[in-house]
């Protein structure tokens, strides 16, 4: 029994939020573990949920609603596609794809952009275009190439994906895995170094390890990385799904080390927190070795979402949540860093997003983080006693200093 245990939790949800509970249980596959909150609205940094109770969202659906829940321009795009056009599949031109795109590949300083949806079809496609690559450009015998991952990645979900990943829970009973990846500890440069070989197509890494718990790699390490891929012609392909589109105070987290990856994995924010759209984007001698029916996807690139990615693209070429991120981001690291031996043992993190370790006396993330929607405050877990810290970019300071002293006085609870 852990001291949080103790804390009194709202045991008995109101009927409206029961019932919720109770339809999910029944007939929705058991994949996800939600805090019991059933949200039933939500504009800016907040979510209202059934019963009119308002919480301030930390999360951000994991950096999804970076410009704030219904932000008003991305909700405006939305509207005026809807009442346009919204889906042809890419069996026809839209007119609406091409801007997109031509937007996105200028935004990171490429040639050319692959549409998808979710993220984890994003990392899917990044692979298939390395490996494609490997063949057809590096020359690595067919079905002989590997690609290099870090230890404690999270890129996803699907076969191929879980089968480079060391999560358990996220791996086992779901084989046969898919071959062709080396695993290699994050942060280290020379065992990545090491683990190449002639048949290494690329490096796939988040410059930031996320789901991990916002693990922020050695400062020489991203750079490293980049000098070993252009030093042997191996692609360097930085998932930033999660750590990109200002989230961290820069449009991508490699910014932060002046490194410009091979090929960019862009998702989650992308569709502005109201549609799944992800991309791969990649100069065109790399992304050029895709041919018409190697890859697809019905819903790639359609029209409401590329509207409103093209609406994303805009917000972020301003500037202006890049601005937020950083300067509210030292605000949060500053309070999150003053509760270190109030309970706290670590803060990491950039921008926006703090990872917390919590001393696992206290309690678990997963309690902390039912104790704290019970004060209003919405955050997530990680891995054991480590919460996250993830706001939609919108958030304001007052905001943030009540969401910490929110996690200060559960900390003191816990301590009691
Ligand atoms: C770094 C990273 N890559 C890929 C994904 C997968 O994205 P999706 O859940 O949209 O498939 C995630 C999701 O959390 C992520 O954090």
């Amino acid at each position: 029994m852990t001291m949080l245990d103790s804390v009194d939790h709202e045991a008995t949800p109101d009927p409206a939020t029961a019932s919720a509970i109770a339809l999910d249980d029944r007939y929705v596959a058991h994949n996800y573990s939600p805090l019991p909150v059933v949200a039933e609205r939500a504009e800016g940094a907040w979510i209202t949920d059934v019963t009119g109770r308002r919480y301030l969202d930390c999360l951000a659906a994991y950096s999804a609603v970076n410009f704030g829940h219904r932000n008003p321009e991305v909700i405006a795009a939305a509207h005026a596609q809807l009442d346009r056009l919204t889906l042809v599949s890419r069996a026809f031109h839209s007119d609406r794809l091409g801007p997109f795109a031509q937007a996105l590949a200028e935004l990171c300083g490429k040639d050319m952009v692959l549409p998808m949806n979710s993220g984890a079809e994003a990392v899917e496609s990044g692979i298939k275009v390395a490996r494609k690559w490997g063949v057809d450009v590096k020359g690595i015998p067919a079905d002989k190439s590997n690609i290099i991952v870090a230890q404690n990645n999270f890129h996803g979900r699907t076969t191929t994906i879980i089968s480079f990943s060391d999560d358990d829970t996220a791996r086992r009973g779901f084989g046969p895995y898919t071959p062709g990846f080396r695993a290699v500890p994050f942060g280290d440069h020379r065992a990545l170094a090491a683990a190449i070989d002639e048949n290494t197509a690329a490096v796939l890494l988040e410059p930031i390890q996320g789901e991990a718990g916002i693990i922020v790699p050695p400062a020489d390490y991203l750079p490293r990385v980049r000098d070993i891929c252009t030093h042997h012609n191996v692609l360097m392909i930085a998932d930033e799904i999660q750590s990109g589109l200002a989230r961290t105070g820069r449009t991508f987290a490699c910014e932060h080390w002046n490194v410009v990856p091979d090929v960019y994995l862009l998702g989650k924010a992308l569709g502005g927190g109201v549609v799944p759209l992800s991309a791969v984007v990649a100069d065109r001698g790399i992304l050029g070795v895709l041919h018409p029916g190697e890859h697809g996807s019905t819903f790639g690139g359609n029209p409401l979402a590329t509207a409103i990615g093209t609406t994303v693209v805009g917000m972020l070429r301003r500037g202006e949540f890049q601005l937020r991120s950083t300067e509210l981001g030292n605000h949060l690291h500053n309070r999150l860093n003053s509760l270190i031996g109030r309970g706290v043992t670590a803060v990491r993190g950039m921008g926006l997003w703090a990872g917390v370790d919590i001393d696992p006396d206290l309690g678990t993330g997963k309690q902390f983080g039912l104790a704290l929607a019970d004060r209003g405050v919405l955050v997530k877990d990680t891995h054991g006693s480590t919460l996250r810290f993830a706001p939609p970019l919108v958030v304001t300071a007052d905001e943030l200093d009540w969401a910490v002293d929110q996690f200060a006085d559960t900390l003191d609870e816990a301590r009691r």
